[in-house]
């Protein structure tokens, strides 16, 4: 066997071992499964428009409040919601952790929304003296009161 041959067939064997985890059954579903609170059926649409969409519609609610004082949304099915992240979003999925975490890691996204808003139980050290309000929160991350263009847009 040439050199030549010897290292075709070593390229190719490395080709298929370096590739595996992309042609093994299965192996297409990039996303881990977010763990979600139990007794829970519904999102605030469809999960699939929820995976594909979530971080537009999250804008969107931003915009809406902070630009126009808007806070409620009325899903496709005709059920309203309080456009919030904390108040709505995370009420349900508590588990920011395990849930909208571990599945940005595996995408390696970092919103940069927690330096202002907060996850379920937790505080910042400037905030933990005030806790409770959420009023005081903002005030303790220096930000302006709601209406202006608190989130920096
Ligand atoms: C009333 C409870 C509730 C609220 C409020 C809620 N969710 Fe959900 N969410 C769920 C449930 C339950 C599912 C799983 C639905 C399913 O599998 O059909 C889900 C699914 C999702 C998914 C898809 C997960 C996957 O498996 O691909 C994303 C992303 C998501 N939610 C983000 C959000 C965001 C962002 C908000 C706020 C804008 C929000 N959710 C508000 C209960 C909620
Ligand atoms: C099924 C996986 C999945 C879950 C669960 C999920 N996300 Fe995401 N999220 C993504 C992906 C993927 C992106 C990046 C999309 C892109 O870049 O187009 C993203 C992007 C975002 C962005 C925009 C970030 C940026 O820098 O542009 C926000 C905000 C966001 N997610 C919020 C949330 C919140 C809040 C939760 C939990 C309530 C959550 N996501 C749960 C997959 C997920
Ligand atoms: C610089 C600080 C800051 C950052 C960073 C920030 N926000 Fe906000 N956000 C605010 C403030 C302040 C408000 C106004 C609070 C109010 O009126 O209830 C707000 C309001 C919102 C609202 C509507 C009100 C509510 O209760 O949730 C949504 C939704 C929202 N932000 C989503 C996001 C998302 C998604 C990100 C990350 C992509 C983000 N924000 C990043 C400061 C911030």
């Amino acid at each position: 066997m040439s050199n030549k041959a010897a290292v075709c067939i070593g390229l190719a064997l490395f080709g298929g071992v370096a590739t595996l985890p992309f042609w093994l059954p299965g192996a297409r579903r990039p996303m881990p499964q977010p763990v979600l609170k139990a007794g829970l059926t519904e999102c605030v649409e469809s999960a699939e428009y929820m995976r594909a969409n979530h971080m537009l519609l999250l804008d969107a609610w931003r915009n809406s409040v902070v630009r126009e004082g808007n806070r409620r949304y009325v899903n496709a099915a005709g059920k309203p919601f309080e456009k919030s992240l904390e108040r709505t979003c995370l009420d349900c999925h508590s588990n920011k952790a395990e849930f909208c975490d571990r599945c940005h890691q595996s995408v390696a996204v970092q919103p940069y929304c927690w330096n202002c808003h907060f996850a379920p139980g937790e505080l910042r050290p400037a905030a933990a003296a005030m806790a409770g309000s959420p009023a005081l929160r903002i005030a303790a991350t220096g930000l302006s009161s709601p209406g202006g263009a608190a989130d920096g847009r």
